[in-house]
């Protein structure tokens, strides 16, 4: 079994490091004795974190990337291996998404939610998988979503790129897990930090706004699935008995869906039709 136990003296690269799931790991990661590339593209966050790690005497080093950028990526990726040596584990989390209608969505922004959503974390592995390989050892984490798992509508362009970030890693698992490379995906359901932004906290159903919890929840169910070799993780876990009811009964869960992520919303009817 691949798994991560031994934090001390290791390297992680977490990307979206400066704010929410990311910062909330990176500061678990480097509690827990390993040294900790922080990737994301604000530079005075990211020092803030590696001088606040560097105070609980932890060691952190800030990398300003935009994941968007194949040139940065890989400058990055470079950059971390030759501070800290070789890169053990991988946390691909950078992201962003929003609530909005399909037809009201902007299509540059539809495609670059793409780019940095899945075309990034696509990149960081490509730069740093070949290194796990060789010494046959090293962990990848996809911070996907339980978007990613069942389709939500208002949510249709970081639905995509959360499936696609799905299907990369499970079909990347069974291709390196035989050569000691462990791949974990990351559902989280609704999680307080800054990705629900105004607009996204108005549109959102309330049961959704009464599910949102608190991310250090999230952060030791991650580090406990690293230990143990797990391939995926859904937080909260009560979530995932939803995958089976899909799995079994699609039409029940589509009905259930639909009627709970629209509650809030009218019939699709795009906004500039009705401004003519
Ligand atoms: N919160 C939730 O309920 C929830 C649920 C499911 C999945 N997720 C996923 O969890 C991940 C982290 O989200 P979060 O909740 O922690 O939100 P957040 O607090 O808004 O953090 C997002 C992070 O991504 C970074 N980022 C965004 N665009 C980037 C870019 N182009 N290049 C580099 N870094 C970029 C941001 O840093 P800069 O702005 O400094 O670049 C920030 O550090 C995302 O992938 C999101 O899809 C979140």
């Amino acid at each position: 079994m691949n798994s991560l136990t031994a934090f001390r003296g290791r390297v992680a690269l977490v990307t979206g490091a400066s704010s929410g799931i990311g910062r909330a790991l990176a500061v678990r990661l480097a509690a827990s004795g390993m040294r900790v590339a922080l990737v994301a593209r604000r530079r005075e966050a990211l020092d803030a974190l590696a001088a606040e790690i560097a105070g609980k005497g932890g060691e952190a080093c800030a990398f300003p990337c935009d994941v968007e950028c194949a040139a940065e990526v890989a400058a990055t990726a470079r950059a971390a291996t030759e501070r800290f040596g070789a890169v053990d584990l991988l946390v691909n989390n950078a992201g962003y998404g929003h609530h909005r209608a399909f037809l009201d969505w902007d299509l540059d922004d539809m495609e670059r939610m793409m780019r940095v959503n899945y075309v990034g974390a696509l990149r960081f592995t490509k730069a740093l998988l070949p290194g796990m390989v060789a010494r046959r050892r090293g962990s990848l984490i996809f911070v996907a979503s339980v978007a990613g798992k069942i389709a939500t509508p208002d949510e249709t362009a970081y639905s995509a790129s959360k499936f696609a970030m799905i299907g990369l890693a499970q079909a990347l698992s069974l291709e390196v897990e035989d050569a000691g490379v462990h791949v974990l995906v990351v559902c989280p359901g609704v999680i307080r930090t800054s990705f629900f932004d105004a607009e996204a906290l108005a549109r959102m159903p309330p049961v959704s706004r009464r599910s949102m919890v608190e991310v250090e929840g999230l952060v030791d169910s991650i580090v406990d699935a690293l230990a143990r070799g797990k391939r995926e993780v859904t937080y909260p876990r009560s979530i995932a008995a939803a995958y089976v009811v899909q799995a079994i009964a699609p039409g029940f869960t589509r009905r259930q869906v639909k009627r709970t992520a629209l509650a809030t919303q009218p019939p699709a009817t795009p906004r500039a039709e009705l401004a003519r």
